[in-house]
């Protein structure tokens, strides 16, 4: 008896170590059973009620997934949102014009009425969550096929969905987790009347653009404001002027104490996709593989659009938008290969799986089954590489980076909807696209997109695998590459913006037919019709296999350690993540600390540049110190880094202190951690946030809107915490509201750059 309870204790002393400090993104109605006490232990001061609880107002109430993309959280008691600039781009540019120029300028909401509406910016809520794993898969056995299981599955879904019980203004979601062998519910509650209210001018709130993007030291202020109106029930509501501020069951207090190197920190959101528990041959071919050709792609697309760029204002500001989106992941996968590599991320996976294959050796019957697992994902990669590598290619082709291509597969389902569902179709698909049409020739340029096309097509049919040189395209390739851009974009009707409308003025017979005669149109259905034939299928095929086996491995994994902690893949579902401020070596001999100041903002101040230019009344400010009660030693910290394990999607995210309090706001990764979506590392995975007293001094500061400030609650936690600890010393405890009228009393003036 006594030898097995130390090996019990031993054992756990050893899991402690085989979790990294930070690593996971938890479920907030788990932490209780799976997380709290470490969370405790680690500085946290809350119970796991205090952050998910059905009974009464916990943080999980404030958290609020923006747009189904990223997170935002509720800063007041009249509704207002906090989320990333990056999040809250496409209206901040959706209300700018030439005279008001918000992203360049800012936009400050003086008052409600000036706060402007989003046409389909919607702010999500989770009402509860639970685990339905039974119901979903009751009748399900190991002896089903795939597809056979899928569709007992899918009845499931349905009578649990139709079973659940639910207000008229809610919504149910069940998703699958930890790769298919759980299910929870999640009612969730959407509100459609989401207002912009501020936001900084790109100048703060994306500093550093793509050179600092994925990188520290970061020195960018990251946000902007919106609010949420509901109806005079307080509920969801369509856009009216009767709507009011939305009253939330919590929203969160704002910590004025800053943070230090080892603070416990919490980051709440909805982190996108990740792949933790993949095996080592599918982590070689993303780093080897795939990650190499999606990059090359990219750099191609990225150097003619940059060339472009650089000739005319004009084209930059075209063109800004899409480069830094396809500048993201271009960077982010360099990051993560290289990070993998760093850290034998490989060599890791080999190891765990040496382990795994010791243990299903053993003599044990309901082992067995597991044995062939390695193998078997062993012979499926190889099989599936080149298919994969050729969908990869495509799609970044198809889909992302040749514009043409792109809305040819939208005319393409055009075309679809016509020959299906007849004319109505057609013209309710048609009004959707000539509106999406409408805006996309503001910002294209078809001599830039033909450039691209001509390098990445002859990319393509170099070095795709399979597929690209199928019959229908060899003799158009005849003129070689630059004939054929030269046929396809002298002739297309569709780089123009006026040939465009006219088509889509015609009868809808008459229009298909002018569609399919079009050479752009012409040309990405042989493209397509190629993948389609020799890709796809057996692409689909191999995966479906790779899915289920990689179910089977989790549910091995999971019985096989059973002293080992998991948490469930990202799926842009609510999690918890929580680690610490925390500093890190990115290289030898090299020691990055967590904190930036604005001191960095000025070192890396170029007039003039559109990455690093600084606004004068920022530099002002600087230069007068009045940094008000935002200041920490006299200096304006900017950004901080932790090791909170995050990933797409958690921008936006709060970043919460050990009472709950709001300290910083994430938005980005350092660039040696990007491979944490595969493999974290808690040595060089960090996420990095704004500090949240560069948020409120950029508001009341720079900004002049004080009012908003003057909304939210502030709090000292650790002033308080000193007092109560020791009460004789007489520490100098501020309340929020005091710091507040100094701050306010200090800002004259109208307000800048409105
Ligand atoms: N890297 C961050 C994320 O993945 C920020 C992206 C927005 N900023 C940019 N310069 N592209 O979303
Ligand atoms: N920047 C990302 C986002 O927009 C966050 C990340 O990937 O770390 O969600």
């Amino acid at each position: 008896m006594y030898s097995i309870r130390i090996v019990k204790v031993i054992i756990l002393v050893f899991c402690a170590n085989i979790l990294l400090a930070g690593e996971g993104m938890w479920l907030p109605f788990l932490l209780k059973a799976l997380n709290e006490q470490e969370m405790q232990d680690m500085g946290m001061k809350m119970s796991a009620e205090d952050i998910y609880s059905i009974n009464k107002g916990s943080l999980k109430d404030a958290i609020v997934h923006f747009n189904g993309g990223c997170t935002s959280e509720l800063i007041s008691a009249e509704g207002l949102l906090l989320t990333n600039h990056h999040c809250g781009y496409s209206q901040i540019q959706s209300h700018s014009t030439l005279e008001n120029n918000y992203l360049r300028d800012g936009f400050w909401a003086m008052n409600k009425s000036e706060e402007l509406p989003n046409q389909d910016l919607v702010a999500t809520f989770i009402v509860s969550m639970e685990d339905v794993t039974e119901q979903i898969l009751k009748g399900v056995n190991e002896n089903m096929t795939s597809k056979e299981r899928q569709s007992a599955i899918d009845k499931n879904l349905d009578a649990v969905k139709k079973a659940k019980q639910i207000e008229s203004y809610d919504d149910v979601m069940i998703k699958p987790f930890f790769k298919g062998n759980q299910y929870f519910l999640f009612v969730t509650r959407t509100y459609k009347d989401v207002r912009m209210v501020g936001a900084p001018p790109e100048s703060i709130g994306k500093f550093g653009s793509d050179t600092d993007n994925w990188v520290w030291p970061r020195h960018t202020g990251d946000f902007s404001l919106f609010r949420i109106y509901a109806g005079p029930d307080n509920l969801p509501a369509e856009y009216s002027k009767e709507n009011v501020p939305f009253k939330p069951k919590h929203f969160l207090p704002i910590s004025m104490d800053g943070i230090e190197e080892g603070d416990f920190t919490l980051v709440f959101g909805f982190p996108g996709r990740t792949n933790q528990y993949l095996p080592s041959y599918a982590v070689s071919q993303t780093v080897d593989v795939l990650n190499p050709a999606k990059i090359g792609i990219r750099e191609s697309a990225l150097n003619i659009i940059d060339k472009y760029m650089r000739q005319d204002e004009k084209t930059r500001l075209q063109y800004a938008s899409k480069f830094a989106r396809v500048a993201n992941y271009w960077k982010k996968w360099i990051g993560e290969s290289t990070g993998i590599k760093a850290t034998d991320g490989i060599g890791k996976k080999h190891k765990l799986e040496k382990e795994f294959t010791e243990k299903v050796s053993v003599k044990d019957k309901a082992l067995i089954p597991y044995r062939d697992i390695l193998p078997r994902f062993e012979k499926l990669y190889k099989e599936i590489e080149p298919y994969a590598l050729s969908r990869d290619m495509y799609n970044e082709i198809v889909f992302r980076n040749v514009e043409l291509l792109r809305n040819m597969n939208y005319l393409n389902r055009l075309v679809s909807v016509y020959e299906n569902n007849g004319a109505e179709g057609y013209n309710a698909y048609k009004n959707r696209l000539s509106g999406y049409m409408g805006n996309f020739f503001k910002d294209y340029n078809a001599t830039i997109d033909k450039e691209v096309f001509t390098a990445l097509i002859e990319k393509y049919t170099a070095e795709v695998p399979i597929a690209a040189l199928s019959d229908p395209l060899v003799p158009m390739l005849r003129s070689g590459y630059q004939g054929l851009a030269n046929s396809v974009y002298d002739n297309t009707m569709f780089t123009n913006a006026e040939a465009t409308t006219k088509v889509f003025s015609m009868e809808p017979e008459k229009a298909v037919e002018a569609i399919k005669k079009d050479p752009a149109y012409d040309f990405g259905q042989k493209l397509t019709k190629a993948y389609n034939e020799n890709v796809e299928p057996k692409y689909t095929a191999l995966n479906t296999e790779i899915s289920e086996l990689q179910r089977i491995y989790m549910k091995a994994l999971m019985e096989v350690f059973p002293e080992r902690r998991f948490f469930p893949d990202a799926n842009s579902t609510m999690r918890v993540s929580y680690g610490k401020v925390n500093g890190y070596h990115p290289r030898d001999a090299v020691y990055y600390t967590p904190v930036t100041y604005l001191d960095g903002v000025m070192a890396k101040y170029k007039p003039g540049d559109y990455e690093f230019d600084v606004p004068e009344k920022l530099r002002d400010l600087h230069a007068a110190k009045d940094y008000g009660p935002y200041a920490d030693n006299g200096k304006m910290p900017v950004c901080f880094i932790g090791s909170n394990h995050t990933t797409g999607g958690n921008s936006g995210s709060p970043a919460i202190d050990a009472h709950g309090n709001l300290i910083g706001l994430n938005f980005d990764r350092v660039w040696e951690g990007t491979m944490s979506d595969i493999n974290y590392d808690p040595s060089i995975c960090r996420n990095i946030m704004v500090d949240i007293r560069f948020v409120l001094f950029i508001v009341d500061k720079y900004a002049g809107a004080g009012h908003l400030v003057d909304e939210m609650k502030l709090v000292n936690p650790k002033k308080a915490e000193e007092v109560k600890l020791n009460p004789s010393v007489k520490t100098d405890v501020k309340s929020g509201k005091k710091a507040k009228i100094k701050a306010k009393n200090k800002v004259k003036g109208k307000a800048p750059n409105r």
